[in-house]
């Protein structure tokens, strides 16, 4: 753990800091991602990293004792969650928080320009975000493999939910960059629970354990320069509005997953969200990460 090296993520920035932050970003990016495969929605070094992952498997010790319990509530919960032991309650909750990151990208990829059409380095770096993000869901669906579930589907979501995500990439920046870096945030948190209850419920299964944590490494270094990468699109008005937006925004999105409240405290995570300012982040996370200047003490 770090000693107070970093700022409170809602810390304001000016004009000049901002655009030097970006240029600063670009550069990491295309570093730490590696080339774009646009066709693919891919990225060349995440695309390794996965493929080192699938070819040396690992496996529960003892396998799900029930699979049907997963394929029966992953889309929509229709036991009673009391009822489904916590791995289970613990994988269709990836699921559907992944799924929801998935059907997000869907939403943007088609409406942002691609590379060929990006012209200024904030439409570059939004490129390869959603790019990462398509990683992310393949990550999480390796974490689901490993747990010996291989039959999968990422299905669109239905209703005003999927009308919600088609409508977000058409907003606005300016109304939009407040609440974008809010799921980001949101994001971070969420793995940063997760992480822990990987030690709470695996503890009887190291291996898995561990290859679900290298899993979720590999999303979290992404989603920690997500969140100073979005911040870094926020003036001094709009940072005070995503504090804010903490609060109503986890609720609201929490509340629509039930395994969430048997699985985690969302007070602790709005906590955590309104607090975050990097010094509790992993230094094996953090070195190879980005983090803004201004959020640097
Ligand atoms: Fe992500
Ligand atoms: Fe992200």
């Amino acid at each position: 753990m770090n000693s107070r090296k970093f700022l409170s993520v809602f810390t304001s920035a000016t004009e000049e800091q901002r655009k030097a932050n970006f240029i600063d970003y670009w550069e990491f990016t295309q570093h730490h991602a590696g080339e774009l495969l646009e066709a693919e929605k891919d990225l060349a070094k995440k695309r390794a990293k996965l493929l080192s992952f699938q070819e040396n498997p690992v496996k529960l010790r003892k396998p799900l004792a029930n699979p049907d319990a997963f394929y029966r509530n992953y889309l929509e919960m229709k036991d009673d969650p009391k009822s489904l032991d916590r791995l289970t309650l613990m994988l269709t909750c990836i699921y559907k928080f992944a799924r929801h990151e998935w059907v997000g990208i869907n939403g943007a990829w088609d409406v942002v320009p691609d590379m060929a059409n990006s012209h200024t380095i904030e439409d570059k770096i939004s490129r390869v975000h959603l790019a990462e993000e398509y990683c992310h869901g393949r990550l999480f669906n390796e974490m689901l493999v490993t747990c010996g579930l291989d039959k999968v589907e990422w299905v669109p979501l239905t209703g005003w939910r999927k009308w919600i995500y088609e409508q977000f990439p058409k907003v606005p920046g300016f109304l939009m960059d407040a609440p974008a870096f809010v799921t980001e945030l949101m994001g971070v948190s969420f793995y940063f629970h997760l992480d822990r209850l990987f030690d709470d419920i695996l503890a009887d299964e190291p291996e898995v354990r561990q290859r679900m944590k290298e899993l979720l490494d590999e999303i979290t270094i992404d989603e920690i320069a997500h969140v100073g990468q979005r911040r870094n699109f926020l003036g001094p008005v709009a940072t005070k509005i995503s504090q804010w937006l903490v609060p109503p925004l986890y609720t609201m999105f929490y509340r629509d997953i039930p395994e969430v409240a048997l699985l985690f405290n969302v007070n602790d995570m709005i906590k955590g969200g309104l607090a975050f300012d990097f010094n509790g982040v992993s230094n094996h996370l953090m070195e190879h990460s980005w983090v803004p200047s201004y959020c640097k003490a």
